[in-house]
Parts: structure tokens; C-alpha cells; sequence
């Protein structure tokens, strides 16, 4: 197994973006992540359903093993499944950097956050647009990421819930109240408009699959509107 680069090495406080790649050319999946990676994404962000927590289904293990060459960047694995205590250990073997999973599930959360770490990852939990921030609260000294939901989870290409704002700004101050060093990531219908709201409400990581990948102008300049820049002048 290669060297894990779980996100606890990369600083709380920095813009970083996380391309979601369900919004990629699945067909060329390989290529698609080497062009993010080329284009200077700092992570990739896998999307894993099962179909039951979401009512859609993406990939498993097999496939994060042979995608792992594809990119030295921290692999950031969103399980978006009922009961992710199970699935701990495949996905870190097969390459996870980062394993967020989400607070509503049926298993024993602060456990399955043990599991990440004993597997030296870094370890995340997120929430439904429905959860109230102070779900979090019992939990905040077991994550190094809390990842808040700006879409309904299950499916990309979603409009941004502008009412996830104030919630954002909310576990904004938790984490800074904590004094831990915590990444702040959203997920959901970020663009260029709604990434800079996100970032000024708090968030520190942006996950954007449809903006990045379907943008007309190209990665880089998806990428550089994101950071709240134009590579091209207009
Ligand atoms: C939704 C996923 C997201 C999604 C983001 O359940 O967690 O990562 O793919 O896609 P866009 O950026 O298209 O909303
Ligand atoms: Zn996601």
C-alpha cells in the first residue's frame, strides 16, 4: 500500500478544491483525474452510494485500487452507506487518504471514526441539508473534517441550498471554539458564484464535480474561478 497523505497534513486554513469526479467521463475516469491532478486540484473526492442511505449507486473498492495510481493527491472518500463500519478497512487498502462518513447512520459513529484512524487516515463526518449543526457537537474531537452537505446527497449536478449559509457559519464557530485544527469542506452545486459564499461563510475545502468537469472554458479556468480568480482575462 503506497504512503497515506491523510488531510490532517494539509492546513485547516487553506482554499483547497476537491474535484468530484462523478461528475467526470467515467469512461476515461484514469485521464480525467490526471487532467485534475495536472490542472492543480489539492484532492480528489470520491462519491460511494449503496443505495440505500442514497438511492444511487457508484463504485466500491476495486475500482479506488485501480484508480490510486492515477493521482498522488489525498484520495477523499465520501461513504454515503447505511452502515460504513464494514467498508473501513477495504477502502483505506485500496488507497483512501480521507473517510468521511455521516453522522444519521445506523452504526456507532464515534467507533467507525476509531476504525478510520486505526487505519491512518484521516477521519470526517457529514450531514443532510435536514441535520442540525449541534448533531455534530458530541463528535467534534474524534474528526479532523466536518463536510456539510449543500445538496441533497445521492446525485451531482443539484442547485446549491443557499439555506445551508447560516449552518456553515455555525460549525464555522464550533470548530473554532474546539481550538482543534478541523477542515471545513461543502459539498453540492458549487460554482463559481456559490463557492466564494460557501468560503466566506467558513468553508476551507470546496467539492465540485459539474462545475469543474462540464465548465465550457476548461478545468483550469473551472478551477481558477473557484479560487475566486480568472486564469484568462475576459
Ligand atoms: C452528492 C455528492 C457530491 C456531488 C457534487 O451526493 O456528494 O460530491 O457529486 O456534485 P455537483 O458539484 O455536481 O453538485
Ligand atoms: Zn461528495
Amino acid at each position: 500500500m503506497q504512503t497515506k497523505h491523510p488531510l490532517t497534513e494539509l492546513p485547516p486554513n487553506k482554499l483547497m478544491i476537491a474535484p468530484s469526479i462523478l461528475a467526470s467521463d467515467i469512461a476515461r475516469l484514469g485521464d480525467e483525474i490526471r487532467r485534475i491532478d495536472d490542472a492543480g486540484a489539492e484532492i480528489v473526492h470520491l462519491d460511494i452510494m449503496d443505495g440505500h442511505f442514497v438511492p444511487n449507486l457508484t463504485v466500491g473498492p476495486p475500482v479506488v485500487r485501480k484508480i490510486r495510481a492515477c493521482s498522488r493527491r489525498p484520495y477523499d472518500v465520501h461513504l454515503m452507506l447505511s452502515d460504513p463500519a464494514a467498508f473501513v478497512k477495504p477502502f483505506a487498502e485500496a488507497g483512501a487518504d480521507n473517510l468521511t462518513i455521516h453522522v444519521e447512520i445506523a452504526g456507532d459513529v464515534r467507533q467507525t471514526l476509531k476504525l478510520v484512524h486505526a487505519q491512518g487516515c484521516s477521519a470526517g463526518i457529514s450531514l443532510r441539508p435536514a441535520t442540525p449543526a449541534v448533531s455534530l457537537q458530541p463528535f467534534l474531537d474524534d474528526v479532523d473534517l466536518i463536510l456539510v452537505m449543500t445538496v441533497e446527497p445521492g446525485f451531482g449536478g443539484q442547485s446549491f441550498m443557499h439555506d445551508m449559509l447560516p449552518k456553515i457559519r455555525e460549525i464555522r464557530r464550533m470548530i473554532d471554539l474546539s481550538g482543534r485544527p478541523v477542515h471545513l469542506e461543502v459539498d453540492g452545486g458549487i460554482d463559481q458564484e456559490t463557492g466564494p459564499l460557501a468560503r466566506r461563510a467558513g468553508a476551507n475545502i470546496l467539492v465540485a464535480g459539474t462545475s469543474i468537469f462540464q465548465h465550457p472554458d476548461g478545468i483550469e479556468e473551472a478551477l481558477a474561478t473557484l479560487r475566486g480568480r480568472g486564469t484568462t482575462a475576459r
